[in-house]
């Protein structure tokens, strides 16, 4: 992405775990495109190599493999770190019902060990990929980052006790903090294939194939989703902000609008219809509602557009015209 009004110092070393992941190599590529040093240190167990392949021949990049379950392998990342980008978690509300124990150890024990090895390696601040799942029950709408609810699921405590670690963190050690709450991420490598892929890249390559995609429940649930780019850029703003108001804090992610499900079908039929006409016809299923989903999620983005200058450019029509352009450029066949 262009960095427009963002000016980061190329100087920079910039650690991105997770940076095989959806998220993360988009951060690494920005990264590398402004001429930084970047670390991804990832274990591939949700991650691609095929994402980050055109970056390894790049001479500021260099990939570590390995687990943040392990502390020494936390520790050998952050040596001659500047900023780190936490990515790194098993995402997906339905795995983690499956599975809260490995979870749990990924995404809490990951974090304190990624935590831990950054403080001891003076690193000068921890970004962190916090989720909007931590609103929780909270009924409250547009959600407000001081106004949360009790979690829905065992991602959600995950992505909560991140919180709560980053913030003891900096009153225990000093150490700068800044977690990002992100709201339904979707753009350019996002995974569309298994069991815990998310809506959109699921319904678009769906769609591609000519199958109806089944919603759960009746598609009036609603989310804020967020184009990669405004992710990437509110990143970049928590790197380079020297308000020392801005930091040991979190924020919310997102464009700041709300579509429900019915509505993004009929944006990705839009879309895709572009390219094949025929994919305008194709309704959709519908089945039950999910365990652990809230129904509506919108984000006030007022205290990131305050405190970080975040101006995101890309609304849901944008994002996906861009997305579809890239699955259809790609994953087609
Ligand atoms: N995508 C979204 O909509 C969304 C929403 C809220 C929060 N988040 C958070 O953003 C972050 C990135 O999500 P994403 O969508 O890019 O997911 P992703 O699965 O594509 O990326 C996660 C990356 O972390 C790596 N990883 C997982 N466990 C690891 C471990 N033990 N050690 C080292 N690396 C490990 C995976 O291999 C993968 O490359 C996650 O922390 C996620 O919880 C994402």
């Amino acid at each position: 992405m262009a960095l427009n009004d963002i000016v980061l110092n190329k100087e920079l070393h910039i650690l991105v775990t997770g940076g095989a992941g959806f998220i993360g190599s988009n951060l690494c590529e920005t990264l590398l495109e402004n001429g930084n040093k970047v670390t991804c240190l990832d274990n591939f167990s949700t991650g691609k190599k095929e994402n980050i392949e055109p970056l390894l021949s790049n001479g500021n990049f260099s990939l570590i493999e390995g687990d943040i379950r392990d502390l020494e392998t936390c520790e050998k990342a952050c040596q001659g770190v500047d900023y780190i980008l936490h990515q790194a978690a098993l995402g997906s509300v339905p795995r983690s019902i499956k599975d809260p124990i490995t979870s749990n150890m990924v995404n809490v024990s990951g974090f304190l060990n990624m935590l831990v090895a950054s403080k001891n390696a003076g690193v000068k601040r921890f970004i962190y990929a916090a989720s909007s799942s931590t609103y929780g029950d909270s009924k409250q709408m547009p959600k407000i980052e001081e106004v949360i609810g009790k979690p829905l699921s065992p991602y959600a405590i995950t992505k909560y006790v991140n919180e709560l670690y980053a913030d003891v963190f900096s009153k225990t050690y000093g150490i700068e903090t800044i977690g990002l709450r992100y709201f339904n991420v979707f753009g350019k490598r996002q995974d569309p294939n298994g069991a815990y892929a998310a809506v959109i890249p699921k319904f678009v390559m769906q769609l591609m194939k000519h199958e109806s995609p089944t919603i759960n429940g009746d598609g009036s649930f609603s989310r804020d989703f967020t184009y990669i780019e405004n992710v990437v850029e509110m990143n970049l703003r928590a790197i380079v902000t020297t308000n020392t108001e801005a930091v040991n804090t979190v924020y919310n992610v997102a464009f700041g609008e709300r579509t429900d499900l019915n509505q993004l079908i009929g944006l990705l039929k839009k879309n895709l219809a572009k390219y094949d006409p025929s994919i305008a016809e194709i309704e959709p299923n519908y089945g039950p509602n999910r365990l652990g989903d809230v129904p509506h999620s919108l984000a006030s983005i007022d205290k990131a557009k305050e405190k970080l200058g975040y101006a995101p450019k890309y609304d849901i029509s944008k994002g996906l015209e861009k997305a579809v352009d890239w699955y259809w450029g790609n994953l087609k066949n």
